[in-house]
């Protein structure tokens, strides 16, 4: 058995489809997990699809990922931008580890042009909309590719 790819959504994003819909647009959560669900499978991945509002349970679910995931795929919401544990934990994880944002931050405030995580991501999708998920599936599914030839 492959072992899936953890996508792990921070604080707020399990408000998707009403949150700041001028940002985030009106898909929800829900949704965005079928696309990747969808997408990883046609591309012969499984996807575990989280969401927390607490940095500690994803703290967690980085720490289960060292052996449990394939990869990480990581939205950490305002966590990004603040989170010295999250950007920790990430730099124990061998396998790839793409951070993404559906908004372009660098087009908002400064507090958010500043990304912890991206110290220890091989990739970063920005400003891609929710469209940013599926296309950060294919990414890891390239980097996996890659990663398992001889
Ligand atoms: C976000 C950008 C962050 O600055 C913000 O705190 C979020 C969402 C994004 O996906 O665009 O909650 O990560």
């Amino acid at each position: 058995m492959t072992k899936p790819i953890f996508i792990l959504n921070g604080p707020n994003l399990n408000l998707l489809g009403t949150r700041e819909p001028q940002i985030y647009g009106s898909t929800t959560l829900a949704d965005i997990e079928r696309l990747c669900a969808d997408r990883a499978k046609a591309l012969g991945h499984t996807v575990s699809f989280r969401q927390s509002n607490h940095e500690g349970e994803l703290v967690g679910w980085i720490q289960e990922a060292i052996e449990g995931a394939a990869g990480i795929i990581i939205n950490p919401a305002a966590y990004t931008h603040t989170s010295i544990a999250i950007m920790d934990a990430l730099k124990n994880v061998a396998a790839p580890v793409i951070e993404l944002h559906i908004s372009n931050t660098h087009r908002r405030e400064a507090f958010r042009h500043h990304s912890y995580v991206s110290l220890a991501a091989t990739g970063v999708i920005i400003g891609l909309g929710v469209d940013g998920y599926p296309i950060a599936v294919e990414a890891m599914a390239r980097l996996l590719k890659a990663k398992a030839k001889p």
